[in-house]
């Protein structure tokens, strides 16, 4: 188990490869926010974070949950640009269509058929971002976070006992918020 866990939800993004490289804003549902957000979880200046994990919770259509996990202890073929992030998460959806266990698609990327609650249930001290929050961030292992939407009054169901903690009052970028983290955490 890593000790950084960073959970984004995908709320439109697309469960099967129905999109081009060219419009992850449009056609893939916002997964630029999403490959920004491994980019900020797992990129150092000159090396991968081994000791953090990013789950993106992919909810849109056609096939809605799969989550895709990278490992920063196993992942390979990994770079910092946005482009090629998507490219691994595309050729993933590729061959795991149709598929419904879990599948190591590349080299520290798995993609499983599970939803918010079974990731929660597998995860250390999850807690909540929202501008609202008022606990300790620092003393969590989990850090939930929306795209560029908050989660669904659905999802807030799921997430309601946990405690939730704020980074100030101005919305910011997901992916921002998970640099502020690190920073925390890095001390
Ligand atoms: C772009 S924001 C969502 C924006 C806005 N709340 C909305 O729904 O239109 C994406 C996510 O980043 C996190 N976030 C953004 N600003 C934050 C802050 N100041 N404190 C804690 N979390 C924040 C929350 O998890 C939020 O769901």
């Amino acid at each position: 188990m890593a000790e950084r866990n960073f959970v984004i939800i995908g709320h439109r993004a697309h469960t099967e490869a129905d999109w081009k490289l060219d419009d992850l804003c449009g056609g893939a549902g916002r997964l630029d926010v999403l490959v920004r957000c491994v980019t900020a979880s797992l990129w150092k200046s000159h090396g991968i974070r081994r000791n953090t994990d990013v789950w993106l919770l992919l909810k849109g259509p056609p096939n809605a949950p799969i989550t895709v996990h990278f490992s920063g202890q196993k992942i390979r073929y990994l770079n910092p640009d946005e482009r090629s992030t998507a490219a691994l998460i595309r050729n993933g959806l590729i061959k795991y269509k149709n598929n419904k266990k879990a599948m190591e698609t590349s080299p520290g990327i798995t993609m499983e058929r599970i939803d918010l609650g079974d990731i929660l249930e597998r995860l250390p001290n999850p807690i909540l971002l929202n501008e609202n929050g008022t606990d300790d961030l620092c003393s969590a292992k989990t850090f939930i976070l929306g795209d560029d939407k908050d989660p669904t009054d659905d999802e807030m169901k799921t997430l309601q006992n946990l405690p939730q903690a704020c980074l100030g009052k101005e919305s910011l970028l997901s992916s921002a918020c998970i640099t502020l983290i690190h920073h925390c955490l890095d001390g």
